[in-house]
């Protein structure tokens, strides 16, 4: 077989993100600004180029492919990417076909998704209050996500919550989501606020540290340290009132560069090798410069080669973004 992808850093690449749109039909305060300027469509990779883009990664040893966005279900004719992508499931190439949703086409797509080997998926919810949910999405109707989990679920499709810690917004409410989650039998992961992108407020009115959101949680749940077992950022504890499992993803108060085993791929074919980076391999032009993947292979040898060793995120008043690019355009 040919030889899996190694950084710098001895650490193995096995794990795709791929960001099919950065549009989204929610204009989450922390994640956008009201007025974004997307990508236009003619700057794509055809869904075509993104099939073939993924069979180079996974003949080289990626083993988990997510599909992000933006919101990754409102890219036109997102369905045949699965179609494709399952193949490699069959062969047992590709451990896992997954994705991170906001959840609002869930409804509809649950069920072909199931059918198409997706197992589980991540759903993007900060709130279970509807007006909150309302201000935070600026556009999204609560309802409509709850419905979108429930036709998941339904379809036998495991969801885990994925809730960014919002001060002043939903702290006095995780407590009580978490208790919504584990009730019904789904995960949940607590995220800090990363600065990506500009947005129209400042994070650092936004920034609650999961350490402070942690010790919080503690008077009322007990927590029991689990290994992590997804091949993700998440630290896990069980909590013992609910039995269910609670995931806290804390790039700003304790940096977990050390295992990653990602790259991301944007829908336009720029290979960010790090989501806190500005670095990025042009796989578009290779994949287009020949119909032979040898060339589009080398590239993302070359890339892999290049790989950070990890962001440097910092959430200080005034202080730019990171990097200039959201969420949106990397896939978290
Ligand atoms: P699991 O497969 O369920 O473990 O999911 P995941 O955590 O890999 O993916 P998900 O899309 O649910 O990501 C949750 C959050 O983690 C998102 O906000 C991502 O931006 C963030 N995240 C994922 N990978 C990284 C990373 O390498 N660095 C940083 N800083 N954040 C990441
Ligand atoms: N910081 C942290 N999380 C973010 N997300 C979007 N923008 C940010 C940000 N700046 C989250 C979304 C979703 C995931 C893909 O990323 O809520 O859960
Ligand atoms: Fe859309 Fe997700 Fe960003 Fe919200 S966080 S605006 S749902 S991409």
């Amino acid at each position: 077989a040919a030889a899996p992808l190694i950084d710098p850093f001895q650490r193995a690449i096995t794990y795709l993100r791929i960001s099919v749109t950065d549009r989204c039909d929610l204009r989450c305060v922390y994640c956008m600004s009201e007025d974004m300027n997307f990508l236009p469509k003619r700057d794509l990779l055809s869904l075509e180029e993104l099939d073939r883009l993924c069979a180079v990664f996974i003949g080289r040893g990626v083993r988990k492919l997510r599909i992000t966005g933006g919101e990754p279900l409102v890219r036109r004719d997102i369905m045949h990417l699965f179609r494709r992508l399952s193949r490699h499931l069959g062969t047992g190439a590709l451990e896992e076909l997954t994705m991170t949703t906001n959840g609002t086409q869930l409804g509809r797509f649950a069920p072909e998704l199931a059918d198409l080997g997706v197992r589980r998926v991540n759903v993007s919810l900060d709130t279970l209050d509807p007006d909150k949910f309302r201000a935070v999405t600026r556009r999204g109707d609560l309802k409509v996500v709850l419905d979108g989990i429930a036709a998941a679920r339904k379809a036998g499709i495991k969801v885990k919550i994925n809730a960014v810690a919002l001060k002043g917004v939903n702290e006095d409410e995780i407590a009580d989501m978490i208790a919504w989650a584990h009730g019904d039998d789904m995960d949940m992961t607590l995220i800090e606020v990363m600065p990506l992108g500009e947005i129209e407020g400042d994070r650092t009115d936004q920034f609650l540290p999961l350490s402070v959101a942690r010790a919080r949680l503690e008077s009322r749940y007990t927590m029991i340290p689990l290994p992590d077992r997804t091949g993700g950022p998440a630290r896990y504890v069980r909590i013992a009132e609910t039995g269910g499992r609670l995931g806290f993803i804390t790039p700003l108060t304790h940096n977990f560069c050390e295992s990653c085993n990602r790259v991301r791929l944007t829908c336009t074919g720029q290979l960010y090798m790090c989501l806190g980076q500005e670095d990025a391999a042009d796989l578009r032009a290779a994949l287009r410069a020949s119909p032979d993947d040898a060339l589009v292979t080398q590239a993302v040898i070359d890339a892999i080669a290049r790989k950070p060793k990890g962001h440097d995120f910092v959430i200080e008043r005034a202080r730019p973004a990171a990097v200039p690019r959201h969420m949106s355009v990397t896939g978290g």
